[in-house]
């Protein structure tokens, strides 16, 4: 049978007794493959590492070493939080790595989309794998965040070759508990093992994070100026319930300044470009209609707040044809 297809006769996961049979079924899967040998985790904080997190430290517990690395282009309070749920709150085997300047450094004067993302990318998996080769003595299984959807659309193609794939000479057997789940699935699982609503019902949020929201070349007081923006944005929709139904929000900051004034000065600044769509398949996207009175409190916190921005403005755009992200 191929492990890599999804039986008919598989029950969607729709409930909490459904999922806590899946994870049920799992763990035991899990204990049974790895036996006493430890694995490791690319630990980004998003859904699907999220859940397999933490249906493994249920299952194998302190043998799930779990690798975080903060890339520095995360929201604001992100790694904070992984650290809070995983090492606080479920005792993992954590290990954090705070790469904000290996990163920042390489991203200086990069202002090409694509070649951000490759950067980052190929950072990300470099310093996971340096991380990997420092354990490899001791560790035998690499686990994934692989979901249903990651194997149909590779087609065939084993689903780690998409995930960034490490260099040749680490040989891991593979982990993937979540393989075969719908990311509604994914969902209900990671309620049902007790992940708290901010990371299960977590919006999509790009690999290169933030880092493809600060337009053009990369600088730290403006990406600092984003994260706080994209802050207050979050707060905001927050308080007034569009976050519950809003798919995707978020702040863009382009490299540019104008003219504005501040306490009675001249006050030269970068404009926050608010971003919130709806989209079922992400293909095409329509523009949630923000109420005024939300734009409004939006407006006024972030530029009374936010170091080095002077103006809101509000993207209209569909796509097509604009896309999601501005790069
Ligand atoms: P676009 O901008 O193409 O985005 O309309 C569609 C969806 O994909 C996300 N996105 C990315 N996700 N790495 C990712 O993991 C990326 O480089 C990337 N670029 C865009 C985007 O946030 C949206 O959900």
């Amino acid at each position: 049978m191929d492990s890599n297809k999804r039986p008919e006769s598989m029950a969607r996961i729709t409930t909490t007794e459904l999922a806590n049979a899946f994870i049920d079924e799992q763990v035991a899967l899990v204990r049974e493959q790895v036996g006493d040998k430890k694995v490791l985790l690319a630990l980004s904080g998003g859904v699907d590492s999220s859940v397999v997190a933490a249906l493994l430290i249920k299952a194998i517990g302190k043998q799930l070493v779990c690798v975080h690395v903060n890339h520095g282009l995360m929201r604001k309070g992100e790694s904070e939080n992984v650290i809070e749920v995983f090492q606080n709150g479920l005792d993992a085997n954590l290990i954090y790595v705070d790469a904000t300047d290996r990163f920042l450094d390489k991203l200086v004067d990069v202002a090409d989309p694509e070649t951000k993302r490759k950067i980052i990318g190929n950072e990300f998996v470099y310093l996971f794998a340096e991380e990997a080769r420092k354990l490899a003595d001791d560790v035998d299984f690499l686990a994934q965040g692989t979901i249903y959807p990651d194997i149909i659309e590779s087609k065939g193609v084993k689903a780690h070759h998409n995930v960034g794939g490490l260099p040749e000479d680490l040989h891991f057997g593979l982990v993937e508990p979540i393989k075969l789940l719908y990311k509604d699935e994914v969902r209900v699982v990671g309620r049902a093992l007790g992940l708290p609503s901010e990371m299960v019902d977590r919006q999509p949020f790009p690999g290169p994070g933030l880092g493809v929201r600060c337009l053009g070349a990369i600088t730290r007081d403006r990406l600092h100026a984003l994260r706080e923006a994209d802050a207050i944005l979050r707060e905001e929709f927050d308080k007034s319930g569009l976050s519950s139904h809003v798919w995707q929000y978020f702040i863009a900051v382009p490299d540019m300044k104008s003219v504005g004034v501040r306490d009675g000065k001249r006050y030269e600044g970068w404009p926050a470009i608010i971003r919130a769509v709806n989209t079922t398949d992400a293909m095409t996207a329509t523009i949630e209609e923000i109420p005024y009175t939300v734009l409004n409190t939006i407006t006024a916190r972030i530029t009374a707040e936010v170091e080095g921005i002077n103006r809101v403005l509000y993207d209209l755009t569909p796509k097509p044809t604009g896309t999601i992200e501005w790069e």
